[in-house]
């Protein structure tokens, strides 16, 4: 009985660290991108100009600004999560 208590306490702490982890990496990929917008894009550009965008669209039409010629797919997909 007390190793089944121990194992359900390991799950438990597994799936919590979890759960925080994938929380602040979401919230470091949503900084990441609003820091890329307001230093690439937002002297052109709002923000909310690309609010319902979808990713496909916001992507392909990122990739003809000269202003986004060195980052990276991710890094745009950071810029989406953050505009969208
Ligand atoms: C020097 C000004 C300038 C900068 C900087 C700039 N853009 Fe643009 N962008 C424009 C202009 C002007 C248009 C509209 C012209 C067009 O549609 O071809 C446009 C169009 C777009 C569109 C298509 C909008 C639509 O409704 O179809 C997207 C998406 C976009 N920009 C994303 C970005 C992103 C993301 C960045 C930052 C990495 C960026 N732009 C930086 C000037 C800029």
């Amino acid at each position: 009985m007390k190793k089944m208590l121990s194992v359900c306490a390991a799950v438990f702490f597994t799936l919590t660290t979890l759960a925080l982890f994938q929380f602040s990496e979401r919230n470091a990929f949503a900084a990441t991108g609003q820091s890329l917008f307001s230093k690439k894009c937002s002297s052109c550009h709002q923000a909310s100009q690309f609010a319902g965008m979808s990713k496909t669209k916001f992507v392909k039409n990122t990739k003809k600004m000269s202003a986004a010629k060195k980052l990276t797919s991710k890094q745009i997909t950071s810029i989406w999560k953050y505009v969208k």
